[in-house]
């Protein structure tokens, strides 16, 4: 299989006014194509990285690249970043600043100058995916938080950039929302893209990422597939395990599964109890 790098970080620091050292040293290869989840404590560093691949801030140290060129802070080139990197923020508030749902969402692409018809039917398709056809007259600032926050996933998806960054997308999602993001997510992946998320949860990112970056402190403490993060004799770092890996392991141990294949799922973990 070939690996094409698409975003990487290199070697980037970053200190916020107050010199808060929020990053230290990060290195980070996104392949083109992949599911990456960023896992890490409160204040790890996280949405920090996150705001440097689109270039809302820039490195102190260290360079970001995009497909294999250094990104460039003029404004022509933060367009066209932008157009190809789109960020789905942690706090929806800000995010939407237009009256209504169908406005907010229809802002990116009327912007691009796409036809009124045309916008009208991306706008319609991206809120039937996620299940929100039914806000489209509504005020942003009567929606709740979870809306907010599914309307800010729309406002980037509708722009089909080719890399999409979800700051905590399930955060505030009920199980059926978070349910339909999942399988949106999937077929964005099916369609090439390639998405980063960050998440404090060990089991959306154990079912969900092809690969996962660890951080603390403002440093990556651990990378690895899912298998290698949670299994294993882990070095360094401890984390909370999977409830379906430590379920599958308790079973393994009481020779209830015999199954040498982990499961991911709940149907996959389900299958090996009953030894399909
Ligand atoms: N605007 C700011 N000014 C000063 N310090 C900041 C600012 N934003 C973040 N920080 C600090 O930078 C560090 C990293 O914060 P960041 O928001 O990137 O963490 P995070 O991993 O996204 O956390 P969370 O899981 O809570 O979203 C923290 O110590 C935080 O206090
Ligand atoms: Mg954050």
């Amino acid at each position: 299989m070939n690996m094409e790098t698409i975003l990487e970080a290199v070697n980037v620091s970053f200190e916020y006014a107050d010199g808060a050292k929020a990053l230290q040293g990060i290195n980070m290869k996104i392949e083109k194509g992949k599911k990456i989840a960023v896992l890490g404590p409160n204040g790890a560093g996280k949405t920090t990285l996150f705001l440097h691949f689109n270039g809302i801030l820039k490195p102190k140290s260290g360079k970001i690249m995009y497909k294999g060129k250094e990104i460039l802070y003029n404004r022509k080139e933060l367009i066209k970043l932008r157009k190809n990197v789109g960020i789905v923020f942690q706090n929806p508030d800000v995010q939407l600043f237009s009256a209504t749902v169908y406005q907010e969402i229809s802002f990116g692409p009327m912007n691009l100058g796409y036809e009124e018809k045309i916008v009208r039917a991306k706008v319609d398709e991206i809120m039937g995916k996620l299940n929100i056809s039914h806000l489209k007259d509504k005020p942003v600032h009567f929606l709740s938080y979870g809306q907010k926050k599914i309307v800010s996933i729309a406002d980037i998806l509708v722009m089909d950039p080719e890399v999409i960054i979800l700051d905590e997308p399930t955060a505030y999602l009920d199980v059926e929302h978070t349910e339909e993001l999942i399988k949106l997510l999937d077929d964005l992946k099916e369609e090439g893209k390639t998405i980063v998320v960050s998440t404090h949860d060990v089991d959306f990112a154990f079912l969900w990422a092809d690969y996962i970056y660890v951080m603390k402190d403002g440093k990556i403490i651990k990378e690895g597939t899912p298998y290698e993060i949670f299994t294993g004799d882990s070095k360094g770092e401890r984390l909370k395990k999977p409830l379906i890996l430590e379920i599958y392991e308790i079973l393994k141990d009481k020779n209830i599964i015999h199954k040498e294949e982990i499961p991911r799922k709940v149907e996959e973990l389900k299958k090996a109890i009953r030894g399909n």
